[in-house]
C-alpha cells in the first residue's frame, strides 16, 4: 500500500474531535479509529465502514446499514448476557451526509479496550521462546508453556460464553480476541488479564452445534498458521470451553466432523 493513503474522511461529529481520532487499522471492510467519547477522558474505539464508490449508493447504504446495525445489536446483547465484549456507545447507520452527497458510510463508537490482541501476544512470545529456549531449563519452559496454556484455556472459556448467549462470531481469529491487561514496557509479557472478543461484523445468532463448531474449527486452523509454538495448546481451549459450557460434548463431537471435511478438502487441493 502506498505510504499517501489517506483515509476516507471521518463522519462529521468527529471532525472537531481534539485530539484527532487515531487511525489504528484498516481493512477491506472497516476502519477503526482511537478516540474520546464525550468527555475527553474516556477513550472509545471507532469503527467506520465507508461506502463503496463501486456499489449503487441505495444498495451500498442498505448493506453498510444492515452490517453495522448487526455488529451493535450482537454487542449490546452479549452485554447484557455478561459476555465480555466491548459496549456499544453511540451508532449512525446513516453515516455523514444523511441524503446528500458525501455519503461516509456507518459509524459505531464502543468502549475501549486497554490492552493487546492475542495475536500480538502470542507472537511476542513465539518469537522470545525462539531465542531463548535453549537457555532455559526444563522446570522454566513448563512455566512459560503454562502461561500460554493459561491464556488459550481463557480464551476458550470466552467462546463458551458467547456460544451459549446464542451467538457465534464467524470469524474467530487471535486478532479479534484481546487480552485487557496493561503491558509494561521491559517487563515480562503479561498474560493475565481477561480476554475480550472483538468485532462482531460477521456475527449472527445461533445455537447450532454446527456454526459453533465452524467457529472452534476457524480459530485452530488461525492458530495452526499464525501461532506454531502455541498450537500443540489448542487442546487447553477446548478444555476451557467445556468448563464453561457444559453442554459442549456435541458441538465437540461436531468439530471433529468438521476437521475431517477440512482435512478431505485439504487432500483434494
Ligand atoms: N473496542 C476496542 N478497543 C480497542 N481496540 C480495538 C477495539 N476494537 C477494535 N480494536 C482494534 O482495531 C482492530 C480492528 O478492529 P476490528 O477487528 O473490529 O475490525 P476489522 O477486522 O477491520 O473489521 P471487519 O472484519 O468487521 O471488517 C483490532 O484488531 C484491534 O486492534
Ligand atoms: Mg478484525
Amino acid at each position: 500500500m502506498a505510504d499517501d493513503y489517506q483515509p476516507p474522511a471521518l463522519p462529521s461529529p468527529f471532525t472537531h474531535t481534539k485530539p484527532a481520532p487515531i487511525l489504528l487499522a484498516q481493512g477491506a471492510e472497516a476502519h477503526v479509529y482511537k478516540t474520546v467519547s464525550l468527555d475527553p477522558s474516556i477513550p472509545a474505539a471507532l469503527k467506520i465502514r465507508p461506502s463503496k464508490p463501486y456499489r449503487h449508493p441505495i444498495l451500498d447504504r442498505k448493506l453498510t446499514r444492515q452490517r453495522i446495525i448487526q455488529e451493535a445489536r450482537c454487542l449490546v446483547k452479549l452485554v447484557r448476557e455478561g459476555v465480555k465484549v466491548p459496549a456499544v456507545l453511540a451508532l449512525d447507520w446513516e453515516g455523514q451526509g444523511g441524503d446528500e452527497a458525501g455519503w461516509g458510510g456507518a459509524w459505531l463508537m464502543m468502549e475501549w479496550i486497554e490492552g493487546p490482541v492475542v495475536r500480538v501476544v502470542l507472537e511476542k512470545w513465539e518469537a522470545w521462546m525462539k531465542v531463548n529456549r535453549s537457555s532455559l531449563d526444563a522446570t522454566r519452559i513448563s512455566q512459560e508453556e503454562a502461561r500460554v496454556r493459561g491464556l488459550i484455556r481463557r480464551m476458550g472459556s470466552a467462546i463458551a460464553g458467547l456460544h451459549k448467549a446464542g451467538v457465534v462470531h464467524g470469524d474467530l481469529t487471535t486478532s479479534n480476541l484481546m487480552l485487557r491487561t496493561e503491558q509494561v514496557e521491559g517487563e515480562t509479557l503479561s498474560m493475565d488479564g481477561e480476554v475480550v472478543l472483538i468485532d462482531f461484523g460477521l456475527a449472527s445468532q445461533s445455537t447450532q452445534d454446527e456454526d459453533r463448531a465452524v467457529d472452534l474449527y476457524v480459530l485452530e486452523r488461525a492458530i495452526g498458521s499464525t501461532h506454531p509454538l502455541s498450537e500443540p495448546f489448542f487442546e487447553e481451549l477446548l478444555i476451557g470451553y467445556k468448563e464453561g459450557n457444559k453442554g459442549a460434548t456435541s458441538t465437540l463431537r461436531r468439530l471433529e466432523d468438521v476437521r475431517l471435511r477440512g482435512r478431505k478438502r485439504s487432500m483434494l487441493g
